[in-house]
């Protein structure tokens, strides 16, 4: 126990009832951050996540699927895993319910709980929502007798049963969910909890089932399965090794610092879970955080309800780093927040290749212009622009830190973003090519152009446990491959003008290439590409390639690449919104001899319907149609876009017959 300073984080672990969604891969990514930016700052970390999968609702599924259940969620945790490895999540340790580890140990919490009188039998009779695996009583369902937490039918079962008598703890409990106001995040979540579970009066909670199979048995009664929450929330302590075997892992990890999870499943994580903790002698965990929801258009994403967007797509598209940054950055944590394509892309296009990769490669190609691509020493006195840089490039790690301790971690990237955006301002207030201009002024121009790649190794080394994959692009670009302890760990960036002057380096591709946000509309809508449907397996298979970088490399086309691309001249026939849609529109062109085409464009913030009609604008005939919000699309018309997203159509400049050809 050499003062080691550790930490312990976990995801809930995830019904493997079908493949996750961008959802799930929230909590992960944001315990990811947290836990690589722990590690970063020196703690040992133990990065927990796993899969929960006893219970009907598994039971069920596999059963829909014509598979045993344990061959039904092999499968989807192969799947998962896959995620979790293109997500670059950095878990220490995967925990499956279905392992020896872990339901032996399940057992034997069990049976201590009723050698002590914790647990009894007797008989239920309740209400019980299968997706969400939880009791109601009669009082907390409406008229319809709908589950509380997700309006689903609840069903009534009775059976023999056996019980925790949760009334033992009530009192404990709200006296620690009082005195630790650390406890229950965000706070405002603290009184929820009291005034609907405590409050009220806790009552016995039944913690077994006979009417299903699919779960582990009762040691002492095997007719009974072992209620899955139980089960489940036994995993931050099985994974640990709790039990007879010593706990050597106990010892070093427990009390967990942080189990992040979604408000839907803060009432097992702040009532159930802290009394059985109560009931086997051991400390509570110190931080339960529940984050909001990631929302669609349709409303929450949840696997049952199918409306979801699949994360290994996103990421396969738009790459890990990117699709991280944009779930860390654009919701604010604790609340709930939009997906959308657009924001996507708009993150991509604005903080990404903007920001921080025009820093970069600006930088990068001065220094290449003036110095040969040697990175020159900084000399001569400090100007006011330079101590304004550095000044603030100290602060930010400290910055950063203290929002990840208050577990605010889309404020972290803001404050590492105001480093960036703080260099680029630098670059304009020292004009390097004006300094360049100037023989007198080489030395100059070599201080400036030094702070600017120093800053940009401060931002290198922060922006790692956001996005892991960057820090080694930036390296490689700065010929630091690998980049040493001394450079890119924490303590680096204590001081100001680590990095040794002299250095060769060489600007690459650029960072991030900006989007065409019409294009990626327009693809987002295909099928995408095989990984829809089928099994898991077949699903990694179509994910693998990244067609968005090819395209993007600059590459030239050939003549014959650009004519299979059939270009006409249409004229707007008839233009209407989409009912339900806000930014498209429905319009008919006529396409001269071919008649009449049927195009869906996302226009409508700018265009009135009535103003287009008559209107002659450029089409692309030949793409695939599809459906856009159950409306046909036959091809595209072309617009051009700025960078605040405004598209302005491309139109010709003499009427000319619809139909004509472009070339
Ligand atoms: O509840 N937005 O598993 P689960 C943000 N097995 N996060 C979301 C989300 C959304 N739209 N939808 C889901 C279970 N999540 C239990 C947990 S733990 C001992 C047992 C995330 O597969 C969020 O973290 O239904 C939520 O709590 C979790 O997925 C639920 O995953
Ligand atoms: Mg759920």
């Amino acid at each position: 126990m050499a003062g080691k300073k550790r930490y312990y984080i976990t995801t809930p672990i995830y019904y493997p009832s079908n493949k996750l969604h961008i959802g799930n891969a929230y909590t992960t990514v944001l315990a990811d951050a947290m836990a690589r930016f722990k590690r970063l700052t020196g703690y040992e970390v133990f990065f927990l996540t796993g899969t929960d999968e006893h219970g009907q609702k598994i039971e069920r599924e596999a059963a829909a699927a014509g598979k045993k259940p344990q061959v039904f969620v092999d499968e989807i945790v192969a799947w998962i895993k896959e995620l979790w490895r293109e997500l670059d999540i950095s878990y220490d340790d995967f925990i499956r319910t279905t392992e020896r580890r872990h339901y032996e140990r399940v057992q034997q919490i069990f049976t201590r709980f009723y050698k002590q009188g914790d647990i009894y039998k007797g008989t239920y009779e309740g209400w019980y929502c299968i997706p969400c695996e939880a009791y109601w009583q009669e009082r907390q369902l409406d008229g319809e007798r709908r589950c509380p937490d997700c309006g689903r039918p609840v069903e009534l079962i009775t059976e023999e049963a056996y019980f925790f008598k949760m009334s033992r703890y009530a009192a404990r409990l709200r006296q620690y969910i009082e005195t630790h106001p650390q406890f229950i995040l965000p706070a405002s979540r603290k009184n929820e909890m009291i005034n609907n579970f405590l409050e009220p009066g806790l009552e016995d909670l039944c913690v077994s089932r006979t009417t299903l199979q699919w779960g582990i048995p009762v040691p002492f009664d095997p007719d009974h399965r072992i209620y899955v929450w139980l089960d489940a929330l036994s995993n931050y302590i099985t994974a640990l090794d709790y039990g007879e075997d010593g706990g050597e892992k106990m010892a070093r990890f427990w009390p967990a610092d942080l189990h992040l999870i979604g408000k839907d499943i803060l009432r097992f994580h702040t009532i159930y879970w802290p009394i059985f903790l109560m009931a086997l002698e051991l400390e509570l965990p110190r931080t339960v955080f529940g984050h909001g929801w990631l929302l669609l258009e349709e409303g929450k994403m949840s696997k049952s309800k199918g409306n979801v967007v699949d994360p290994l797509l996103l990421s396969s598209r738009y790459g890990s780093d990117a699709v991280r940054y944009f779930l860390l950055r654009e919701i604010s944590m604790g609340h709930d927040g939009n997906y959308s394509l657009e924001a996507l892309v708009k993150r991509i296009n604005t903080d990404l290749a903007n920001d921080l990769g025009n820093l970069v490669s600006r930088t990068l190609t001065m220094v290449e212009r003036y110095f040969d691509g040697i990175l020159p020493a900084p000399a001569g006195p400090a100007l006011e622009s330079d101590g304004a840089l550095r000044e603030l490039a100290l602060q930010t790690p400290k910055a950063m830190e203290k929002c990840i301790d208050e577990l605010k971690i889309n404020e972290a990237l803001a404050a590492l973003w105001k480093l960036v955006r703080r260099s680029n301002k630098y670059i304009d207030e020292n004009s390097p090519w004006e300094l360049a201009r100037e023989p007198a002024r080489q030395e100059r121009l070599g201080t400036v152009l030094y702070n600017l790649v120093e800053s940009i190794r401060f931002i290198a080394v922060l922006v790692g446990p956001f996005m892991p994959r960057l820090p080694e692009r930036i390296w490689c670009q700065l010929g630091l491959k690998g980049g040493s302890a001394a450079i890119c760990g924490w303590e680096s960036l204590q001081r100001w003008g680590q990095l040794e002057p002299g250095t060769m380096v060489q600007r690459k591709e650029d960072l991030y290439p900006r989007l065409n946000l019409g294009r990626e509309l327009h693809r987002d809508l295909l099928p995408p590409e095989g990984a829809k449907s089928g099994s898991p397996g077949e699903q990694k298979k179509a994910a693998v390639p990244a067609p968005a970088d090819k395209e993007k490399q600059g590459g030239l086309i050939t003549i014959d690449q650009f004519a299979r691309m059939d270009l006409r001249v249409v004229t707007v026939v008839a233009a209407a919104p989409v009912p339900g849609a806000d930014k498209l529109l429905q319009l008919t062109v006529d396409l001269g001899a071919e008649g009449e085409r049927q195009v869906v464009a996302g226009i409508a913030p700018f265009y009135q319907p009535g103003e287009l009609t008559g209107r002659q604008v450029l089409y692309v005939a030949n793409l695939e149609p599809v459906k856009l919000r159950g409306v046909l699309s036959q091809g595209m018309l072309l617009a051009a876009e700025d960078e605040q997203g405004k598209l302005a159509l491309t139109t010709i400049d003499q009427p000319l017959a619809p139909g004509s050809p472009v070339r």
